[in-house]
């Protein structure tokens, strides 16, 4: 276990020339921003908000950790979660990898195992998380996680089916009165069933907000393999994964997720630590400028992920989202085109026709360069 703080990463440490690597300069520069632990900041003010309701239910049980290190092992990060060889998240379509070895987590689930390893048996574990990704005012490619999980004291249960039973509702009692906490007692929740490869069975918790069922988090029983090979064999445990953006977005009406790397103060003067009522007054309604780009797709692969990374790599977080409007094969021709609309907008400022017209020549020339694609 390596602390953020204690370790600082060089570009040459993570943007390297190994034929795996898939990290670019713009996710570099995010790597230590450590916005989960600026005290005025709306991700820091709901992780403190969760901190204080796990010490009130369950005061003095769970270890807070929120500075592992974002640079993990593959071994860490899926392996030892038992993630299938196959599984999607592997891909380095979705995953940031350094080679073929390391890579930027994908969820704080990476540190589970080891954080039992070191002997705690109920935890709470914060970091900033990367995923490759498509471009909307609710993803990007790097957000913040909570993880928890609590081994249950083996007197709370008789026998293995017994402790599942308890692992699971102490689990559901625990994330509603969560959601209690943090929206107020008036809130809906429901469970639906999921499924992770670290949990067995899995839920995920959806709070009703602004006429809509929202998906907060993942959670389940802690499947037995994972105890047994680090230091709780026969154990029974529950555990969780939560987005902090997420649940900031809803709690502070905030519009979108760019706004959490903004410097502005129009923006971060309006959270104080310990504040959860606050709501985000816009200070900004700077019209968005949409542009068109379609293309014959390449022969040998093309992903929309891939796309998005481009223009982030060009205009950064002057983009607000990346849309495919049309999509159609010519069937004499055995060729697919693809028409994406790319909307940019700042959250701080208004950009010139100039600046926008510049910044899509750019995604146009990266197209055909790096994406090999045919213009159309
Ligand atoms: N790691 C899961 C995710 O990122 C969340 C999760 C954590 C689910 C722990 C179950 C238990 O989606």
């Amino acid at each position: 276990v390596t602390s953020a703080e204690a370790q600082t990463v060089t570009k040459e440490e993570v943007i390297t020339d190994h034929p795996f690597n898939n990290v670019t300069e713009n996710i570099f520069t995010k790597i230590g921003a450590n916005l989960h632990r600026r005290p005025d900041h709306p991700i820091c003010i709901i992780k403190e908000a969760i901190h204080r309701f796990f010490d009130e239910r369950h005061p003095g049980v769970f270890s807070k950790l929120d500075d592992l290190h974002p640079v993990v092992s593959a071994y860490a990060n899926f392996d030892e979660v038992l993630v299938p060889a196959d599984h999607v998240s592997r891909n380095p379509n979705d995953t940031y990898y350094i080679d073929t070895e390391t890579v930027l987590r994908c969820h704080t689930s990476a540190h589970q195992a080891e954080t039992l390893r070191s002997g705690e048996r109920a935890f709470l574990v914060t970091g900033d998380v990367y995923r490759r990704d498509t471009i909307d005012q609710s993803h990007y490619p790097v957000f913040h996680q909570m993880e928890g999980v609590k081994v249950l004291d083996p007197e709370q249960y008789s026998d293995a089916a017994a402790g599942a039973k308890v692992a699971e509702s102490e689990l559901k009692e625990t994330l509603e009165g969560l959601a209690e906490h943090l929206f107020g007692k008036g809130i809906e929740t429901r469970w639906v069933d999921a499924y992770f490869p670290f949990t067995d069975p899995s839920f995920e918790l959806e709070i009703f907000f602004n006429g809509e069922w929202l998906e907060v988090l993942g959670c389940g029983v802690m499947e037995q393999q994972i105890l047994d090979k680090n230091g709780f064999e026969g154990q029974k445990a529950w555990a969780f994964g939560l987005g902090l953006e997420r649940l900031a977005m809803v709690l502070f009406s905030i519009p979108d997720i760019r706004l959490f790397w903004t410097e502005d103060q129009r923006f971060l003067k309006q959270f104080k630590a310990g504040s959860l009522r606050a709501k985000f007054k816009p200070y900004s309604k700077f019209p968005p400028c949409f542009k068109d780009v379609s293309f014959w797709l390449p022969e040998d692969g093309f992903t929309e992920n891939n796309l998005c990374e481009v223009v982030r790599g060009i205009a950064g977080d002057l983009v607000e989202s990346v849309e495919l409007i049309d999509n159609f094969t010519n069937p004499k021709k055995q060729k697919t085109s693809h028409c994406y609309r790319i909307a940019y907008r700042s959250m701080d400022r208004s950009l010139t026709d100039q600046e926008i017209n510049d910044l899509q020549d750019a995604v146009r020339s990266s197209l055909t360069d790096d994406l090999k694609v045919e213009l159309r």
